[in-house]
């Protein structure tokens, strides 16, 4: 199977088929992630607090960014890999935006970035479509704006706020984004605007008529326990079965069972 592009996600569109995305940061879990079938693996700056323990994701750079998405990028066959632009990385100009984002597709070997904004990085948009940079861009909650925001809170909750979250979409896909991620947004808004964009959204905690959802893998797994948002399903707990057969393992060696002879050389 060809790997999955950026004409795809809008045939998905057209024809009503959900786009399935998850994020991933290291080579094991892309490799499975890839294997499940999934459109797309996001490289989120979400690493920082599920794989760095860091308390938000301000403070995780490029040079990380590039690390982990060149492992996914190593394991992935057909997903397509999106690495995700981390904070001051592109927001003081829109030089930083166009070097930083093509890195990812220089060094890295994504095949698109996502940046957290509508109307604020239309411009960086622009310049980045005209280098050739696929965009998914990110409005509703967006994790840098954390400080401005008060938290981590659902957006669009007012009449004013979902104007201007229509007028923002509008404008990430005027300025050329390829698709649009909404986060934690009132459902029949995200609704209204996949209706009216000609580009695919993908949602998260953004409702089922979105054309496509995405979610932290850690989350879906069980591994993230600090706090879990209302939008996240839970479809495994790896931390349970790994606690399991780590202790088992310990228990083993403190009894002497492992290693037998099955695990020794003659
Ligand atoms: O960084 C990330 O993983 C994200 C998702 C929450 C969409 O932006």
């Amino acid at each position: 199977m060809p790997k999955i592009t950026i004409q795809d996600f809008l045939k998905k569109k057209t024809e009503k088929k959900k786009i399935t995305m998850l994020t991933a940061y290291d080579y094991p879990f892309a490799q499975i992630v890839d294997e499940a079938g999934l459109d797309a693996i996001l490289v989120g700056d979400s690493l920082g607090m599920v794989v760095q323990g860091l308390e938000n994701t301000l403070p995780v750079t490029m040079d990380e960014m590039i690390y982990h998405t060149k492992m996914v990028s190593r394991a992935v066959k057909n997903a397509m890999v999106i690495g995700d632009m981390p904070f001051m990385s592109y927001q003081a100009s829109i030089e930083d935006a166009v070097r930083n984002a093509g890195r990812f597709l220089k060094e890295a070997g994504a095949s698109a970035v996502k940046i957290e904004g509508g109307a604020e990085v239309a411009g960086h948009i622009r310049a980045m479509t005209k280098s050739d940079i696929p965009i998914m861009a990110h409005i509703g909650l967006t994790p840098q704006s954390i400080h401005r925001m008060g938290g981590y809170k659902v957006q669009g909750k007012t009449e004013e706020a979902q104007k201007r979250l229509i007028e923002e979409a509008h404008i990430a896909e005027d300025a050329g984004a390829f698709s649009l991620l909404l986060e934690a947004i009132p459902m029949e808004l995200a609704k209204k605007i996949t209706e009216e964009l000609s580009i695919p959204t993908i949602g998260i905690g953004a409702g089922q008529s979105c054309d496509g959802q995405v979610l932290v893998l850690h989350d879906v797994l069980g591994l993230f326990e600090r706090f879990v948002p209302k939008f996240v399903k839970r479809y495994a707990d790896l931390k349970a079965e790994a606690l399991k057969a780590i202790k088992s393992y310990k228990e083993e060696i403190e009894k002497g069972s492992f290693p037998s002879e099955e695990q020794s050389f003659k």
